[in-house]
C-alpha cells in the first residue's frame, strides 16, 4: 500500500481512502494503492465488502493529466478498473464532490454507486483531446444506453446526481459523510445479500445509425476529432464482446494521446490556470472590492454592468443624459431577463438586480464611495481625459480607476489624474457579460495591489484575466490588426474575403476575419484606417475598398450589408456580390495580377503573421508568457481550443520552418514581414515558446 490509500475496516467492510490532494488524480501511486488495498482486503478475513471513498474535494478528478506524455507505469488504469470489478468480493464507491473521467470509470468498475446530493459525475476526456481509456465507452452505453452514453462522452459535460441518478449511472442519493453514507450502504448490501453487479458482463445496448452518429459529431466538433473516435469506441461496445471492446478502446485512446490535438487540449487546460498566477502578485493584497462604478452605458457599459450585477456587486452607472441613462437601464435589463430566461437567476433576483442593486445615475456625484470604476465612454482621448479628471475630484482616495478603452493610452490617461499608481486598463471583449476575456492592462505607474484588484474582479466575473501592457491594441487588438493585414494582403494579391474566411473555418476560427469585421461594424476600421493613414508609412500595403463599401452606408451586419448580405430573420450572410467588384478594381488600379491561394497557404500566412507579431509583443514584455497570448486568442478571439492557442500552434509545427516562410514572405513585402526577433532567437537556440513558459514558471 503507498501512503496515498488509506485501509480500514468495520465489521465486514472494508474501506479504501483515497488522499491524494488537491483533487485525487489518479497517479500511479494512488493506482498501486488501490491495487494493494484491494489485495488486503481480499486477503483480510472475513471482509465482505470494500467502499472506495476520496479523502478532501472529489472523489477522483480523473487521471492524472501531468503524467500525459511520460511513459505510463503499471498497474495501469483499465488493469485496475479489471481488478476492481473483478474482485470477489462487493465494492461500492461513495461519490462526492467531482468523478470525473478515470474516476467515473473507477466508480464504474465498482458493483454499486451511492453519491452526495451534490456530486457531479462526468467523462470530459474530449476536452483533453482524448476519450475515456479506461472502459468509460464501454462500461456507460451497458449501463444507461448508447444514446445517453454518447452524449456525455462527445460533450464531456458533467451532470448532477440527480441527473446521474436518473440515467442509471448511480444507485442511490444520500446526504452525510461520504465514507459513512458508503459504509452503511455497504453494509445494508451485504446484509440483504445482494449480488455482486459486474458491468462488463450486462448486455451490449441496441445500435444505433453509427455512422451518422459520427458524421454529425465530426461537424458539431468544427475540425476537433476526439467526439468522433469517441463514437467508433461506443460503437465497439455494442459490436464486440467486453475484452475485445476494451482493446478497441485502448487502441483509439492511444492514437489520440499522440495527437497535436491532444497537446494542444491539454496545454489549454494548464494554461487556463497558469494566466491569472502572476509571480509579480506573490504576497500581493488585493483592494476591497463591493461596489463599481460605470461610466458609459452603451455596448460595453451595459454589458459591464450586467456582469458586475450577476457577480453580487452594486453598481453605479454613469450617463450624460437622462434618455441615455434610461436606454443604458433597458440595456441592462434586458441582459439580466436573458439570464432570468435561462434560468440562471430568479424573478426576485431580477428585481433585485435590476433595483436594489443598480443605480443610474446622470450625476457624478454619486460616484463618491464606489471602490472602482470602469470608464466606457467614446473612444477619444479627450472624452476619457475630461471623464478621468471628473472622476479623480469625485471619488475616494483609494477607488481604483479603469479604463476599457480598446486602443488608447492608458500611461496618458493615468497622467491626467492627482492618482496615476490607481490607474489602470480593464479591457472586456463584446458582449462583456458573455466574452470570457479580460485584459488587465498594466501602465507604468500602477501599483501591483490594483494590478492584484483587477485580477480579482476578474475572477469574480467569472473571466480569464491576461496580463497585457500598454501599446497600441495592448495584446488581442494589436495581434489582430496584424493578421488582419496579412488577410488584406491576399484579397489584393488574388484570394477572395470568402475563400479566406472559409478556409480559416476549416482551420477551426469561430469565424473567418471578414465575417468578424462586418459583425464588429466596418466603421471601426474605416475610423482606424483614417486616423493612421496621415503617419502612414510608405511601404504599408493598406487596401481602399473597403472604404468604399463604408461610403456607400454599409457597415455590416447592423446594416444589412457589408463583406456579406445579411437578410433579416436569417443567421449568417451570402457573399455581397459588390464585394468583388470592387476589389477587381482595386487590383487593376494598382496593376496587381491576382493569382491562386491554396487555403493551406492562406492559413499559413496568416496564422504566421499572427505569431510573429506575438512574438515582437513578447519581446517588447508587453505580453509577459506565450500563454498569456494563447489565452486572449482563445477566449477573446475564438481561436480554435484544440491547437491550444498560437504559440503552441507554432511550437507543434516547428519554429524553424515558421521562420523561414515568413523570411521568404518578406522577399515580396519587407515592410510587413519583418521577422520579430525573439522568434529568431528562438529559431537560433533551438528552444520554443513552450520553453519560455517553463521559463516562467519556475
Ligand atoms: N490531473 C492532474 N492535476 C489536476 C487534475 C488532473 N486530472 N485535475 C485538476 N488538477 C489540478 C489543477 O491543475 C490544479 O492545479 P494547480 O492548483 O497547481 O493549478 C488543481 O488540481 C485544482 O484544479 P482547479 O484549479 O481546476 O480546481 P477547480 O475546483 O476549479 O476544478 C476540477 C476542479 C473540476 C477537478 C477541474 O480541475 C477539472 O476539470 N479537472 C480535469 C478533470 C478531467 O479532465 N479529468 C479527466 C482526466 S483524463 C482521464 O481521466 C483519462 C482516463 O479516461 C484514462
Ligand atoms: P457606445 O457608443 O456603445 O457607448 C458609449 C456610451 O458612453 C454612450 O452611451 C454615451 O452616451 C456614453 N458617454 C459618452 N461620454 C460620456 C460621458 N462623458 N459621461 C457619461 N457617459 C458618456 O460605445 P461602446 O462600444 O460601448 O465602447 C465604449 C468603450 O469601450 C470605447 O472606449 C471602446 O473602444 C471600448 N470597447 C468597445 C468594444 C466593442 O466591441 N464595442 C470592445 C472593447 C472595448
Amino acid at each position: 500500500m503507498t501512503d496515498k490509500i488509506g485501509y480500514t475496516r468495520k465489521g465486514d467492510i472494508a474501506v479504501l481512502r483515497i488522499s491524494n490532494p488537491p483533487v485525487n488524480a489518479l497517479s500511479h501511486a494512488v493506482r498501486e494503492g488501490l491495487v494493494a488495498g484491494m489485495d488486503r482486503a481480499e486477503a483480510d478475513d472475513g471482509v465482505k465488502a470494500v467502499v472506495i471513498v476520496g479523502d478532501g474535494r472529489a472523489f477522483i478528478a480523473g487521471a492524472d493529466i501531468t503524467e500525459f506524455g511520460k511513459t505510463p507505469l503499471e498497474p495501469f488504469l483499465p488493469d485496475l478498473c479489471k481488478r476492481i470489478e473483478d474482485s470477489p468480493l462487493i465494492v461500492v464507491a461513495s461519490l462526492h464532490g467531482v468523478s470525473l473521467g478515470g474516476g467515473l470509470e473507477v466508480a464504474l468498475s465498482a458493483h454499486y454507486r451511492i453519491a452526495q446530493p451534490s456530486a457531479k459525475v462526468g467523462l470530459p476526456e474530449v476536452h483533453l483531446g482524448l476519450i475515456p481509456g479506461a472502459g468509460g465507452t464501454q462500461r456507460l452505453p451497458r449501463l444507461i444506453g448508447v444514446d445517453a452514453a454518447l452524449d456525455l462522452i462527445t460533450t464531456g459535460r458533467q451532470v448532477k446526481a440527480d441527473e446521474a441518478d436518473r440515467l442509471g449511472i448511480i444507485d442511490e442519493i444520500t446526504e452525510g459523510d461520504p465514507g459513512e453514507v458508503g459504509l452503511a450502504y455497504a453494509e445494508k448490501l451485504v446484509a440483504s445479500n445482494a449480488p455482486r453487479r459486474p458491468i462488463s458482463e450486462m448486455e451490449a445496448p441496441d445500435p444505433i445509425d453509427w455512422d451518422a452518429a459520427y458524421d454529425g459529431t465530426l461537424k458539431k466538433g468544427r475540425g476537433q476529432i476526439s467526439p468522433a473516435q469517441a463514437v467508433r469506441a461506443v460503437q465497439a461496445s455494442v459490436e464486440l464482446p467486453f475484452h475485445q471492446g476494451m482493446q478497441a478502446e485502448r487502441e483509439i485512446f492511444m492514437d489520440l494521446m499522440r495527437t497535436d490535438q491532444r497537446q494542444g487540449m491539454i496545454h489549454a487546460f494548464f494554461s487556463e490556470r497558469a494566466v491569472g498566477n502572476l509571480p509579480e502578485l506573490k504576497g500581493v493584497e488585493p483592494r476591497a472590492l463591493q461596489s463599481i462604478g460605470i461610466i458609459g452605458g452603451g455596448t460595453m457599459g451595459a454589458g459591464i454592468a450586467t456582469a458586475a450585477l450577476l457577480a453580487g456587486f452594486n453598481v453605479v452607472l454613469i450617463e450624460m443624459k437622462l434618455d441615455a441613462a434610461e436606454a443604458a437601464r433597458a440595456r441592462i435589463s434586458g441582459n439580466l431577463s436573458g439570464a432570468l430566461k435561462r434560468g440562471k437567476i430568479s424573478e426576485l433576483q431580477f428585481k433585485t438586480l435590476t433595483t436594489v442593486a443598480l443605480e443610474v445615475s446622470i450625476n457624478y456625484d454619486s460616484l463618491a464611495s464606489v471602490d472602482l470604476v470602469i470608464e466606457a465612454v467614446f473612444e477619444d482621448m479627450a472624452v476619457k481625459k475630461d471623464v478621468f479628471g471628473k472622476l479623480d475630484a469625485v471619488c475616494k482616495p483609494d477607488a481604483i480607476l479603469a479604463s476599457n478603452t480598446s486602443y488608447l493610452d492608458i500611461n496618458e490617461i493615468a497622467a491626467s489624474t492627482s492618482r496615476p499608481e490607481s490607474v489602470i486598463g480593464l479591457h472586456f471583449f463584446s458582449p462583456a457579460h458573455v466574452m470570457k476575456l479580460l485584459e488587465v492592462v498594466v501602465a507604468e505607474k500602477t501599483a501591483p495591489d490594483v494590478v492584484a484588484t483587477g485580477f480579482a474582479l476578474g475572477k469574480a466575473l467569472n473571466k480569464i484575466s491576461v496580463r497585457a501592457g500598454v501599446c497600441d491594441g495592448f495584446i488581442g487588438n494589436r495581434i489582430l490588426a496584424t493578421y488582419r493585414t496579412a488577410a488584406d494582403h491576399m484579397v489584393l494579391d488574388g484570394a477572395s474575403p470568402y475563400q479566406i474566411d472559409k478556409a480559416l473555418v476549416d482551420f477551426g476560427f469561430a469565424m473567418g476575419p471578414f465575417a468578424v469585421a462586418d459583425l464588429a461594424g466596418l466603421d471601426i476600421g474605416w475610423a482606424t484606417r483614417k486616423r493612421k493613414a496621415a503617419t502612414r508609412h510608405a511601404a504599408e500595403r493598406v487596401p481602399t475598398y473597403p472604404d468604399k463599401i463604408c461610403e456607400a452606408g454599409n457597415f455590416g451586419q447592423k446594416t444589412g450589408k457589408g463583406f456579406y448580405v445579411y437578410e433579416a430573420g436569417t443567421r449568417g450572410g451570402v457573399p455581397n456580390p459588390e464585394v468583388p467588384e470592387l476589389i477587381d478594381a482595386e487590383r487593376a488600379e494598382r496593376g496587381i495580377t491576382p493569382r491562386d491561394f491554396t487555403d493551406a497557404e492562406i492559413v499559413r500566412r496568416y496564422m504566421a503573421a499572427m505569431v510573429n507579431e506575438a512574438a515582437k509583443l513578447l519581446g517588447e514584455g508587453i505580453a509577459k508568457r506565450p500563454l498569456d497570448v494563447d489565452m486572449v486568442l482563445l477566449f477573446g478571439y475564438g481561436f480554435p481550443r484544440y491547437w491550444g492557442g498560437p504559440m503552441k500552434w507554432a511550437d507543434l509545427q516547428g519554429l524553424p520552418a515558421l521562420l523561414a516562410d515568413i523570411e521568404r514572405y518578406a522577399t515580396e513585402d519587407a515592410w510587413f514581414w519583418q521577422p520579430a526577433p525573439l522568434l529568431k532567437q528562438l529559431v537560433a537556440e533551438g528552444r520554443t515558446f513552450d520553453d519560455l513558459n517553463k521559463d516562467a514558471a519556475r
